[in-house]
C-alpha cells in the first residue's frame, strides 16, 4: 500500500503544494510588511525548494518557476524585465547545473538495502560515504542496514546539502564534488546515479578503494565489473555490490 510521502509525491501534487506554498509565504510577508523583493526571494526560494520533490528536471523547473511565473502574469507586482532571472538563479542554487549530468533527485527506497550487511558485511565503525547524497534517504537506508557505521554524505547542490544535515543529525554532511572527494578513506562508497555515470565511477573506485572496500550501486551495473554480490530486494532497484581490488570483465 502506498504510503503517504508516495501518495504527496505524485504528480501534479508537488507543483500544486509549492505553488501554493510559496504564495502562503509571499501573503504572509507582504502582510507583515516586509520589502516586495524579500517577499519574492523568500517565496521563491521557498518554492525552487520544494521543487526538488518533483519527479523529473523539467517538472522541477515547472515547479520552481511557477510562482514568480503567475506572480508577473497576475500583474500583482510591477520589476524590471531582469528581476524575472532570479529565480533561475534559485533554481540553480538548489539544483546546479554540473550535477544535471549525473543524477537528477531521485530518493532511495527505504526498503531497498534490506540484506545489504549480509551480502557485504562492514566492521562497527566502518565508514561509509553516500557520494551524491541528495536529501538523505540513501544514508538513512544505509543506516537501517548498517546502524554502527560513520555515514558520510557529498552533495553538490547547498540547499539539499543543508536540508540533509537536518534530515540526518547522525551523518557527516558536507557540500562538494563526489568526483573530487577521497573515496580511500572510506570501507564503502555507495552510488545512486545514471548508468552514464558508471564507468567514471568505476575509474576513481578501481584508483582509490583500498582492498577490502566496497563500491555499491543501486539500479545501475558497472558493466565493466564482475559483481561479487547483487541484491533484488526492491522491484526494480537491484543493488550492485563490487568488492575491491575491483575485477574489470572487459
Ligand atoms: C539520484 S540522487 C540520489 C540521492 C541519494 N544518494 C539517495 O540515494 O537517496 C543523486 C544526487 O547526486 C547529486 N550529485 C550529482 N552529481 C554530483 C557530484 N558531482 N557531486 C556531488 N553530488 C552530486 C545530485 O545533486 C543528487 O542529489
Amino acid at each position: 500500500m502506498p504510503n503517504i510521502l508516495t501518495l504527496l509525491l505524485r504528480w501534479p501534487l508537488p507543483a500544486l503544494m509549492a505553488w501554493a506554498g510559496s504564495w502562503l509565504v509571499y501573503g504572509f510577508l507582504q502582510r507583515a510588511g516586509v520589502t516586495l523583493w524579500l517577499a519574492l526571494s523568500v517565496a521563491t526560494v521557498a518554492g525552487a525548494l520544494l521543487s526538488v520533490l518533483a519527479g523529473t528536471f523539467w517538472r522541477r523547473i515547472a515547479v520552481a518557476a511557477g510562482f514568480p511565473l503567475s506572480l508577473l502574469l497576475s500583474g500583482a507586482v510591477s520589476l524590471p524585465a531582469w528581476a524575472w532571472l532570479l529565480p533561475l538563479v534559485i533554481v540553480a542554487l538548489v539544483y546546479p547545473m554540473n550535477t544535471w549530468r549525473d543524477a537528477p533527485l531521485f530518493p532511495t527506497p527505504a526498503e531497498a538495502l534490506t540484506g545489504m550487511a549480509t551480502s557485504a558485511p562492514l566492521a562497527p565503525g566502518a565508514s561509509i560515504l553516500d557520494a551524491g547524497c541528495g536529501l538523505g534517504h540513501g544514508l538513512r537506508a544505509l543506516r537501517s542496514v548498517y546502524p554502527q557505521a560513520a555515514l558520510n554524505g557529498i552533495e553538490w547542490s547547498w540547499p539539499l546539502r543543508a536540508l540533509t544535515a537536518l534530515r540526518c543529525p547522525w551523518a557527516r554532511i558536507r557540500q562538494g564534488d563526489m568526483w573530487a572527494a577521497d573515496w580511500s578513506v572510506h570501507d564503502m562508497v555507495y552510488l545512486f546515479q545514471r548508468p552514464e555515470t558508471m564507468p567514471r565511477a568505476v575509474d576513481k573506485a578501481s584508483a582509490e578503494l583500498r582492498p577490502g572496500a566496497w563500491l555499491a550501486s543501486l539500479e545501475f551495473p558497472a558493466e565493466d565489473l564482475k559483481p561479487t554480490a547483487v541484491l533484488r530486494t526492491v522491484e526494480g532497484k537491484p543493488v550492485w555490490l563490487y568488492r575491491a581490488p575491483l575485477q574489470r570483465i572487459r
